[in-house]
């Protein structure tokens, strides 16, 4: 069965991107993966291929879904195990543009339609705004994966974006798998405390394995050549093995509902107080 997660955080630098790559290339050793990358940067893009400047790309898809009903969708071949539909940057024209606002939804349900029959997994890294383009893949997604840094977390930054999701969300259930602790520095002891406070606020929200800060993760951003040796060579390498097999275990294990329910996400945000701030300095 397919399942399409959108990694998304609406803070920029929390490795959105080096979580979707290093996500699709653990699980495209054994599953069928497609990557979008719906970021105007198109970082993903240029790790995967070397260049962002691809004539079809989810820009020009986009535009066709909007005009032609029914393209033929053909995303660019990595690997066998690995397809990416490339960004491009003028994805960021598309959130001002009417028809995108009234149909962007519609368009990356045919998208995802068309596409999900052919994948065990479809990866969306999501841009940091939170414009129409994420807003329109998000009701669209099975569920949302969350990366985030010790050094800038709040619990209550998170509840606010789990009632942004719930806002959004309002018709389809939305399941978050989680949130995971990336740029970790197991020895920093900051760092300790911010992952036991926010298991103790967030419970089972919080994912057992982190990702720890490596010199790797931006030299395999900047060498497509590397990328293919780089889950053999560091532990970095081996974190995000164990975080790919801890995701695919937590898997439509959770709901939203649930959360808000057991985390009373509104009521907390309300009083305007990050939880951690208040205890960690
Ligand atoms: N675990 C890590 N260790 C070291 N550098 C990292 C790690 N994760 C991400 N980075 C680097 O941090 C920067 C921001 O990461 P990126 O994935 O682009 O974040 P986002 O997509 O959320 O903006 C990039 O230069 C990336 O190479
Ligand atoms: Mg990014």
């Amino acid at each position: 069965m397919s399942h399409t997660i959108a990694i998304y955080n609406f803070k920029g630098g929390v490795g959105k991107t080096s979580t979707t790559l290093n996500l699709a290339l653990s699980w495209a050793r054994s599953f069928k993966v497609l990557v979008i990358d719906c970021d105007p940067q198109a970082n993903l893009t240029l790790a995967l291929s070397n260049t962002n400047n691809h004539q079809s790309n989810l820009f020009t898809i986009s535009k066709k879904l909007l005009h032609d009903g029914q393209p033929k969708i053909e995303p660019l071949e990595i690997s066998y195990y690995l397809h990416l539909i490339p960004g491009d940057y003028q994805m960021a024209a598309l959130e001002s543009n009417s028809q995108f606002i009234s149909f962007g939804h519609i368009i990356f349900y045919k998208l995802l339609g068309t596409l999900k029959h052919k994948y065990d997994f479809i990866l969306l890294d999501c841009p940091t705004h939170f414009g129409v383009t994420v807003k329109s893949f998000l009701v669209n997604t099975d569920s949302i994966f969350i990366p985030a840094i010790p050094d800038s977390f709040s619990v209550n930054g998170f509840k606010k974006l789990l009632h942004y999701l719930s806002e959004i969300e309002k018709d389809t259930p939305l399941n978050v798998l989680g949130i995971y602790f990336n740029l970790f520095r197991k020895h920093t002891l900051h760092h300790q405390k911010v992952k036991k406070l926010a298991e103790k606020e967030l419970g089972k929200l919080i994912l057992d394995q982190h990702v720890r800060e490596s010199i790797r993760v931006s030299e395999a951003h900047d060498s497509h050549q590397s990328i293919y040796n780089f889950l053999e060579q560091s532990e970095v390498a081996g974190d995000f093995m164990a975080l790919s097999e801890e995701v695919i275990e937590r898997l439509n294990s959770m709901s939203l509902d649930e959360v808000i329910k057991e985390h009373g996400v509104e009521e907390k945000c309300s009083d305007g107080q990050s939880v951690l701030n208040q205890t960690v300095n």
